[in-house]
């Protein structure tokens, strides 16, 4: 195994904490680091002996209610890296909340990489175990991992319980909600019962309980070989996860002591599988950016075209919410992610020689994993749906944008994509949306006379546009339309939506209108086309008209509200190469520090 940044070798190696409290050249720096490090009684023998310093991530806090869980699972952690004979030091993350930041947790995904990249850099930390759970934690955490590339493990928080409402009814997070939504625009129910069923789909402890994109991107650290087996899908609540924080705490010094880093593990082999595997889950078209992202700060080349490419041929197995009808507790009692990998495999579908956070390669890892539940795990030879993958389109006003196929259910392709001579082809009337608010402020107005032969565009919601780029691609129709029994319009933006939609949305439309993509240029009451076939989407207006726009355009952008915001919008690249930090990724492998004095 090449290891480019091996900062020591023999055995047994200085670990890097040891650069702080073991300085013979400069022994009053030496005592300066180690003395507060003492004044909360840790002893001498026990920092300065060589023991694995471990860093615990921890990303929990009542501000970050999905991953608030992480405050009692760290105990057992800490226990485990005691254990072992590793040192514990948790340190507080930059929180990130799906639910809570305005005006988008994806804003803080790099704000929260960039800290904890400087503290695992700065700080004498030899390993970390990162507490991942909501949504952007997950990459948040990989992505500093693969940047500084100390030894590195993630232990997920896990998922609520399965909600129920009323007795019987599953009821998923966030899908339970885009439903009771639409329901509630057709006059079905009313605002308390929406906020019952709100309240029913949030049951526990736990990140949310669908295959969104908390669940995807938990699951896609294990396929990445970054979690220990089976962690992704533990509900937060059983005992099984206290048990995976402490199997991870004793995992992670061994991995110091074996110097095992995110470089080994992070290969172009292992992002293969992990979007192999993510597309068999039916995961969140969040996966797309957030995997891109992780790979370029791995140094590991990675496009969106490997999405289609590698997902080609896979299909949706697993059948949970909002692909299929299951939560993420039965997924777990049908065997959690294992299985699925170990079908993939043995269906050529997987690189089994990948090395993961076990010091052993995949294969080995889910060798004996066993599927306990077909309807929920449905097998690759008899699966839910064959074609699942996310298709990149392309289009005359844009270069790319993603289409998750697994949610384009036959009632979508009855209706839109299957007229005689013209399979796969659907021609639109154009309704252009400024964003959300201008969504919300016109949906309902009749002048745009919105009818089963509109496509919903929604710009001003990518990277800079917002910023931070928006989860408002899946709008629904009007009130109207719904009450006609109309639940579903095309839609299409150059933000996001929520992994928990299970809306057929065109999104991460890149560039982004606010970066001057075409989509800016667009009008309502234009035609478009999009063609499956050929995986394009089209604006029919001729080359002189959209000169013509071209140059009477003029750039808005609406004003950053924050210091954070300005800084990420001047140096945030586009959601089709992972919205990276751009000066960042040129940071790879940092472990060893400099300027010590
Ligand atoms: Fe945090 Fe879904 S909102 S995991
Ligand atoms: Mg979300």
């Amino acid at each position: 195994m090449e290891r480019t940044d091996k900062t020591y070798s023999g055995a047994p190696r200085k670990l890097r904490s040891q650069e702080w409290w073991d300085n013979p050249d400069n022994p009053g720096m030496t005592a300066l680091y180690m003395e507060r490090y003492l004044n909360f009684g840790l002893t001498r023998e026990e920092i300065q002996s060589g023991k694995p310093i471990i860093g615990i991530a921890q990303t929990g806090s009542d501000l970050s209610p999905c991953n608030r869980h992480h405050l009692d699972l760290a105990k057992r952690t800490r226990e485990a890296i005691r254990a072992a004979g590793g040192v514990c030091f948790e340190f507080p993350m930059h929180p990130i909340q799906e639910t809570g930041k305005r005006p988008t947790a994806a804003l803080d995904r790099n704000l929260a990489y960039l800290g904890l990249v400087e503290l695992l850099y700065g700080y004498p930390i030899d390993g970390v175990v990162l507490t991942t759970g909501c949504d952007k934690t997950t990459p948040a955490c990989l992505m500093a991992a693969a940047t500084v590339n100390i030894p590195a493990i993630v232990l997920s928080g896990g998922p609520m319980l399965d909600g129920y409402y009323r007795g019987q009814e599953l009821i998923g997070s966030g899908t339970a909600i885009w439903q009771a939504r639409k329901d509630m625009s057709a006059g079905k129910i009313d605002e308390n019962t929406f906020l019952e069923i709100a309240a029913a789909s949030a049951p526990s402890v736990g990140h949310c309980n669908t295959m969104g994109t908390a669940s995807s991107m938990n699951s896609m650290a294990e396929a990445l070989g970054m979690s220990l087996p089976g962690c992704a899908m533990i509900p937060a609540p059983y005992r099984e996860r206290g048990q995976m924080a402490y199997e991870t705490g004793l995992r992670i010094v061994e991995m110091v002591n074996e110097d095992l880093r995110p470089s080994d593990i992070m290969t172009r082999e292992a992002f293969e599988n992990a979007i192999r595997i993510v597309t068999a889950l039916g995961a969140s078209s969040n996966c797309v950016w957030h995997l891109i992202a992780i790979a370029r700060h791995m140094g590991v080349e990675l496009t969106v075209d490997d999405w289609q490419t590698y997902g080609e041929g896979v299909p949706l197995v697993v059948n949970m919410q909002p692909a299929g009808k299951y939560l993420g507790e039965a997924f777990h009692k049908a065997g959690g992610v294992p299985p699925v990998m170990r079908d993939l495999l043995e269906h050529g579908k997987l690189n089994g020689g990948a090395m993961t956070v076990t010091g052993k390669p995949v294969a080995d890892n889910i060798a004996s994993a066993e599927n306990f539940n077909t309807e929920i795990i449905t097998p690759f030879d008899k699966p839910m749906m064959k074609e699942a993958g996310y298709a990149v389109l392309r289009g005359n006003f844009f270069d790319t944008a993603v289409m998750k196929i697994s949610v384009i259910g036959p009632e979508f392709r009855k209706k839109y994509l299957s007229r005689p001579g013209k399979e796969n082809i659907m021609d639109a009337r154009a309704i252009v949306f400024e964003g959300s608010e201008d969504y919300h402020d016109r949906i309902n107005d009749p002048s745009l006379n919105i009818d089963e032969n509109c496509m919903l565009f929604i710009r001003g919601t990518g990277p800079l546009g917002w910023p931070g780029s928006a989860e408002v691609v899946n709008m629904q129709p009007p009130d109207a339309l719904i009450k006609a029994g109309i639940e579903e319009l095309p839609v299409a933006g150059d933000g996001r939506q929520s992994g928990t939609s299970g809306s057929p949305s065109i999104l991460h439309i890149s560039p982004e209108s606010a970066a001057g993509g075409g989509l800016a240029l667009m009008q309502t009451g234009d035609m478009i086309r999009l063609d499956l076939n050929t995986r394009t989407l089209d604006l029919m207006i001729d080359d002189a008209e959209m000169q013509r726009r071209q140059d009477a355009y003029q750039q808005k952008l609406v004003e950053s509200q924050t210091p954070w915001q300005e800084i990420f919008r001047d140096h945030t690249g586009q959601l089709e190469t992972g919205m990276v930090l751009e000066n960042a990724v040129k940071y790879q492998r940092i472990s060893q520090t400099r300027g010590l004095p």
